[in-house]
């Protein structure tokens, strides 16, 4: 037996207690609900146990009013699903998630946060405690300057919202000063790989994804997504699937780079 395991084989039992013959020893098998559980346990992937993720995801909703306010077509699902692979693989996932329609990933710890301002706010208050940090979330660039303590009338033909820059989340976590692996996303309708360079050098990340928005087929909204992965050293291409799927190989890449770096 000792000469099998030291093969790698692993050996299940035997179990202790009261056998068939009578005696009481090592020699029972062990329990079928044991040995599922153990066999299980073999197979487990643990790429990322241990590790704290961090995910934003989703839209922002920057208020004009107490009823309207200005967002995107973001449906969080990209990130969802993401904050979804990341735990399968053994991370301890936060992921703070504008609002959207789908329901919130089991065993993910959730922060909903509604505007960039708190988006921001809510990932500062403990991105120091995270390894990995993926942004995901379609922050609004611009806010309102003002939003109105009561709904706006209509009463004037014309009307003009002055809009204020909102911070960048991921731009300020990568300049910590001791920043966590930083992954971002770039949505992009031209010139996709362009700006998705020159988003990783500004922005200083480790790496990037990007994916071509405003077709009917990928991007915003839609069940399946095309990524080109970016490094500095490398570009990694992942064709169309389901989100689901393309979140875990997604994810099985940022801790192959993680760990390499
Ligand atoms: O510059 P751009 O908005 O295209 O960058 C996209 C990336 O930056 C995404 O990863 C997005 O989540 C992140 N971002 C952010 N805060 C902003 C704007 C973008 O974290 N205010």
């Amino acid at each position: 037996m000792s000469t099998l395991a030291s093969r790698g084989v692993h050996i299940l039992g035997p179990d202790a207690g009261e056998q068939a013959c009578g005696e009481v020893g090592l020699g029972r098998m062990l329990q079928p609900a044991d040995i599922a559980a153990r066999v299980g346990a073999l197979f487990q992937n643990t790429t990322l146990t241990g590790k704290r993720v961090m995910i934003t995801a989703g839209p922002t909703w920057e208020a004009l009013d107490p009823v309207r306010g200005i967002t995107n077509h973001s449906s969080g699902m990209m990130g969802y699903a993401l904050a979804q692979a990341a735990i399968e693989v053994g991370a301890a996932v936060t992921l703070v998630t504008g609002p959207t329609h789908i329901d919130q990933p089991p065993r993910a710890k959730t922060v909903d946060v509604i505007s960039a301002l708190d988006m921001h706010a809510a990932v500062m208050n403990s991105i120091d405690q995270q390894d990995i940090f993926i942004a995901v979330a379609a922050v609004a660039d611009y806010r309102p300057i003002d939003t109105a303590s009561e709904k706006i009338k209509k009463n004037a033909e014309q009307m003009t919202i002055t809009m204020i820059k909102n911070p960048d989340i991921l731009a300020d976590v990568a300049n910590l000063q001791k920043p966590p692996f930083c992954v971002g996303f770039a949505a992009e309708t031209n010139d996709l790989l362009d700006y998705a360079r020159g988003k990783l050098e500004r922005k200083k990340l480790d790496l990037i994804a990007a994916n071509h928005v405003g077709g009917s087929e990928t991007g915003f909204g839609t069940p399946d997504n095309a990524i080109t992965l970016t490094s500095q050293n490398n570009v990694i291409e992942l064709p169309k699937q389901n989100k689901n799927a393309l979140a875990r190989t997604l994810i099985a890449e940022i801790a192959k780079a993680y760990t390499e770096k």
